[in-house]
């Protein structure tokens, strides 16, 4: 190696020494564990798969069919089992007195709760009294729009105990949103709140629920957790108070018996084309993946406290606030407020009065934080924080090295885990004791888990060490999504027909010699705004629903905090004038449409769009103009009028 190339390799970084020896895999146990993952998965996992209660034990582990046109992924299928029995009643013998969830409240004057295992079963039993009691039962749908308060992860281990199958809505979405997700899944009850503190500034979620249900079946039952005490509208007959219903109800419920491949959850989520999908997670494998992933990547051990401070509206708050950490009997951290209320010490304050050991969050709030300078780090006291964790997007090195000196002041490993909605856990991720990180990638593969790179274009297979291309993953993992809710076929051409015969991640990805993964983020028309996953033609469709916009075209650039920022060019209709107040209606438009995460952060008024002759809008080049790097547009010759994009990057709005 010349010594340029020398200066050029990133740095790894192992864990301490006192950190590996205690770590339950160190590098060679790593090694030996995923090749036999690898050779005999149905061995592997059969024993892996034994870290559940089952009630049936399952005598067949892995049936699973990756070959377009007949997608089938089943595991442990002959297996029954109880999620919410498995992730609360299993623990009451050994660890009934010990905190299941500390809630941190918005308010940081507002008292903490500690929630034992016991308390979690008194609460989970009755709220799943009070489901039934709405006569909700085995195989329905019940959607979970609430704030991250207790009775979220009461309602998702009710739904469970039930059989019912819950699907959550993050309380930042828009009544339009709730409405179409209520009717997709044809559910018949909403969990709603009064409102939903955040930050000091409150959500109305009641009033959102009532302007959603305007556009769904009359038979939706509306429950209401009384969280605020904000005065809502009360619709006598369809809205029940659930605390209420809860004091009354009786304090057990028995488990229903569940199949392995029962689903457990829908979670909807974006993807380059057309509404948002509801991803069908499964009720073993699940869980078996999610517990499996949150004891060694994060490396938990029996008296820790983790904090994961995703929303349970995304999969991050279902697998490592929920379903993950239950399972493994520990104890979680629910935190319902931001980073930077009251100040941007927030994290830290709370990592300190809890002795969080791990803690996992996204490089968008890392950033952010970094922005506000090491003070606010440096107040407190974060001896207790062992490791640190990292999702959602790529981390860029500057935001890694502030991470790792700051906060984890170099003692402390950090795991960037890649994984997706659809992936149920980590695919990607360094086992703290077992795989020193380099930073910004992701680094090498969880337990079963194949990932090939492939060229783009031809989808040929890289054999080669190093390679470039995208992420496509060779074999299923229990923790994979079975199905897109009622849309067998959906599921089987967005992921299995482009790449024939792998699951195709969407991500594009560079392989390093060492057999490092690093992510280099997604090559369809998914973007990723502070972490939060967004279809561009989502927002274009809700541009377009404005009457006076002809035309949209939303494509995603980079931004210094969000990761990414949604860059919007709208052609409006003939003879409506510009305006910035109308550019100020548009963006209150999208927000009301699909939410806050959605309005656009730049809106280019255009004249035209570059499109090719069959009439083609070319995103290609309006990533360019958006990323202002207009310098390399390739070949324009194909456009239909090459003078479009003249005045487009005349009038960009992003000259950063
Ligand atoms: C991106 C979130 C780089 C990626 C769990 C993926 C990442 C999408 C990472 C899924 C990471 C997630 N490094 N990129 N560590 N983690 N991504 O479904 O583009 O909300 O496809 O799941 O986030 O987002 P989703």
């Amino acid at each position: 190696m010349n010594a340029q190339a020398q200066a050029a390799a990133p740095e790894s970084y192992a864990a301490p020494q006192e950190f590996i020896a205690k770590a339950h895999v160190d590098a060679a146990r790593y090694e030996e564990m995923y090749a036999a993952s690898i050779a005999d998965p149905d061995a592997f996992w059969g024993e892996h798969g034994l870290r559940l209660d089952w009630i049936k034990p399952y005598s067949r582990v892995k049936n699973t069919d990756f070959t377009f046109g007949q997608v089938s992924i089943k595991w442990f299928e002959d297996g029954t089992l109880n999620v919410a029995q498995n992730c609360v009643d299993r623990h009451l013998e050994t660890r009934g007195d010990q905190t299941a969830i500390i809630f941190e409240p918005d308010d940081p004057n507002a008292p903490a709760q500690h929630i034992t295992y016991r308390q979690l079963h008194d609460k989970v039993c009755r709220m799943a009294n009070v489901l039934r009691s709405q006569g909700v039962t085995r195989g329905d749908r019940v959607v979970i729009y609430l704030p991250m308060i207790p009775e979220a992860a009461y309602a998702m281990l009710a739904c469970a105990r039930i059989g019912a199958i819950h699907s959550i809505v993050f309380a930042g979405f828009s009544p339009d949103a709730l409405a179409n997700r209520i009717n997709d899944s044809a559910a018949k009850v909403v969990i709603t709140a009064d409102s939903a503190p955040r930050g000091g500034r409150k959500t109305a979620l009641k009033s959102n629920t009532d302007a959603a249900l305007l556009h769904c079946s009359d038979r939706v039952r509306c429950l209401v957790v009384k969280h605020t005490g904000d005065q809502t509208t009360w619709v006598d007959g369809r809205d029940v108070d659930v605390k209420a219903l809860m004091d009354h109800a009786a304090p057990d419920c028995p488990a229903e018996e569940m199949n392995a491949e029962d689903p457990l959850f829908v979670l909807y989520t974006s993807g380059s084309t057309g509404k948002p999908k509801g991803v069908v997670h499964s009720s073993g494998g699940y869980l078996a993946y999610a517990a499996m992933t949150h004891q060694y990547t994060f490396d938990y051990h029996d008296g820790d406290i983790f904090w994961c401070t995703a929303d349970v509206g995304w999969v991050t708050g279902h697998s490592y606030i929920i379903y993950g950490p239950l399972a493994n009997g520990a104890t979680t951290l629910m935190f319902e407020g931001v980073p930077t209320y009251p100040d941007a010490g927030r994290f830290w304050a709370v990592c300190e009065k809890h002795k969080v050991t791990q803690f996992y969050t996204a490089p968008t709030a890392i950033r952010a934080l970094m922005g506000q300078g090491n003070g606010f780090v440096e107040k407190h006291d974060l001896s207790s924080l062992r490791l640190l964790g990292s999702v959602g997007e790529p981390i860029n090195p500057e935001a890694w090295n502030w991470y790792n000196e700051v906060v984890g002041k170099g003692r402390c490993p950090i795991v960037d885990t890649w994984w997706q909605t659809e992936t149920g856990g980590h695919l990607i991720t360094p086992l703290p004791g077992a795989i020193p990180a380099k930073p910004g990638s992701a680094t090498k593969p969880f337990f079963g888990v194949k990932p090939v790179v492939l060229e783009a274009e031809s989808g040929k297979l890289i054999e080669t060490p190093e390679a470039e291309g995208v992420l496509c993953i060779a074999d299923s993992w229990p923790g994979q999504m079975r199905t897109v809710w009622g849309d067998h076929d959906r599921f089987q051409e967005t992921y299995f027909q482009q790449y024939k015969g792998y699951y195709f991640s969407g991500d594009g990805c560079r392989r390093d010699a060492d057999g490092y993964y690093w992510i280099t983020g997604r090559v369809d028309d998914v973007i990723n705004v502070s972490g939060h996953r967004m279809g561009t033609a989502e927002v274009e469709s809700a541009l377009v629903a404005h009457a006076q916009v002809a035309e949209a075209a939303v494509v995603g650039y980079p931004h210094d905090i969000k990761g990414q920022g949604i860059y919007a060019y709208v052609t409006l209709m003939n003879g409506v004038e510009p305006t910035d107040a109308l550019r100020k209606e548009l963006e209150a438009w999208v927000r009301t449409e699909i939410g806050p995460i959605a309005k656009p952060d730049l809106i280019q008024w255009a004249p035209g769009l570059p499109k090719t002759r069959s009439g083609k809008i070319m995103r290609r080049i309006l990533r360019k103009i958006a990323e202002n790097d207009y310098g390399a547009l390739g070949d324009i010759s194909t456009l239909a009028d090459p003078s479009v994009v003249e005045d487009l990057i005349e009038n960009r709005m992003n000259r950063g």
